[in-house]
């Protein structure tokens, strides 16, 4: 079974809604007429959900959030709930980057329950996986997003398995303009295909200093299905020429 493809782009902590609304003006015209082979997915800070909510309805550009809390609501201050996200035509979530790993005390415990929570919401987790530098050292990259993978997808049933995306990103890679080699890219993304049974539909996705440059080099490769980039997704002309490359290399 043939997973879809899916570009999506991470913002982080880039972009004022001024600077959102400026994007889409360059952007939205450049994608429009792209075939709807290709799911475009952006993910801009949450000061920015509102306005592009609103950019986005009548386009094919899907919205996405770079994390969410597991409860719909409660006493937990700072944090943004799946139905609030929901309201603003968010459709996508990305759970356990390695950022907020290291940073904001996201777990293997806490991505498995924004997984279910998600699910239960309708919306789509991007589940990132990835070794650091030393675990690629000492050998142990398999193991590590193997287990990333499993704790990630505990308990979700196997028919959900083709609701969800992973994305593949090497810590070391993040960042830093050191991609690594598609072919060995490919090879730890069928390894983490084969984790768990039921993820043979589900959109693989690379990540780690994907450029409009280096993108079709992924695309061809038979497990990979597509990307979430970081840095060369702030750019509107330099993210939609990544996506024509990718939908002509796809
Ligand atoms: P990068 O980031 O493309 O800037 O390396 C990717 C990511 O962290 O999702």
């Amino acid at each position: 079974m043939n997973a879809r493809t899916i570009i999506a782009g991470n913002w982080k902590m880039h972009k004022t809604a001024a600077e959102t609304a400026a994007f889409f003006d360059e952007f939205l015209p450049r994608v429009a007429a792209l075939g709807a082979e290709i799911e475009i997915v952006i993910a801009p800070p949450f000061t920015s959900l509102q306005l592009a909510g609103e950019r986005l309805a009548e386009t094919r550009v899907r919205l996405g959030a770079q994390t969410m809390h597991w409860e719909l609501r409660g006493a937990f201050t700072g944090e943004v709930s799946a139905p609030m996200l929901r309201e603003l035509g968010v459709s996508h979530v990305i759970l356990g980057h390695s950022e907020r790993r290291a940073y904001c005390d996201e777990t293997d415990r806490t991505v498995n329950l924004k997984v279910h929570t998600a699910l239960a919401q309708g919306l789509v987790p991007i589940v990132c996986v990835g070794e650091t530098l030393e675990e690629r050292r000492a050998g142990a990259t398999d193991d590590r997003v193997v287990s990333q993978t499993r704790a990630a997808f505990h308990g979700v049933p196997e028919a959900d398995l083709a609701k969800v995306a992973i994305a593949y990103e090497p810590i070391w890679a993040i960042g830093t303009g050191q991609n690594c080699e598609p072919q060995e890219a490919n090879r730890v993304m069928a390894t983490i295909r084969r984790a768990i049974d039921g993820l043979s539909a589900t959109p693989i996705l690379y990540g780690g200093s994907m450029t409009a440059v280096n993108v079709a080099s992924y695309m061809e490769r038979s497990d990979i299905n597509g990307g979430l980039v970081g840095g060369a997704s702030l750019d509107p002309d330099g993210f939609a020429t990544l996506i024509e490359r990718a939908a002509v290399s796809s």
